[in-house]
């Protein structure tokens, strides 16, 4: 595993819509291990592979499983070729700051909860239900693999003051 660069806009691979993932060889299994060690790292919650220069739809999360407590078990994510399936009419604002935008927040209307469905990293099909933060990152990533960045939907961004409690990055 190695750490990989995350690259930040204006690098165009941000705005591209990134390439389905078809071979599920040693490439693949090396990017989804150097995606897991650059967020942790980084740290973030959640990354998607335009972020280290690839412009592959493959995308990692790591949240707690239970968002309420603090001490709760983190779970990992990899969702390749992911795709929104199902979305709640119900939606609720939140602050979002991204490692490919470093230095900015945004609040952003996402909806509440979304059903992701894709393969993991060995090509089997999964689905997740996700709700609250773990749904908003989800939203986040994805429209990563679309070429879409958070401040696209943000209705107000700006540059966090030094007191400013820090966010997960995603
Ligand atoms: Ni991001």
């Amino acid at each position: 595993m190695s750490l990989r660069e995350i690259v930040t806009l204006p690098n165009p691979i941000l705005r591209r819509k990134a390439r389905p993932v078809t071979d599920f060889g040693p490439a693949l299994q090396t990017l989804v291990d150097d995606m897991i060690e650059t967020m942790r790292q980084a740290p973030g919650v959640g990354l998607a592979a335009p972020q280290v220069g690839v412009s592959e739809r493959v995308i990692v999360v790591e949240y707690p499983e239970d968002e309420e407590r603090e001490d709760a078990p983190k779970k990992l994510y990899v969702v390749v070729n992911p795709e929104i399936k199902e979305i709640s009419r119900e939606t609720e604002m939140g602050i979002e700051g991204c490692l490919s935008l470093p230095g900015l927040l945004g609040e952003v209307e996402r909806a509440l909860a979304v059903t992701v469905r894709g393969r993991t990293r060995r090509g089997q099909p999964i689905k997740i239900k996700a709700k609250g933060w773990m749904a908003r990152i989800f939203q986040h990533e994805i429209d990563h693999i679309e070429g879409i960045v958070y401040t696209d939907r943000a209705t107000k961004v700006w540059k966090p003051a030094p007191d400013e409690p820090a966010l997960d990055n995603v």
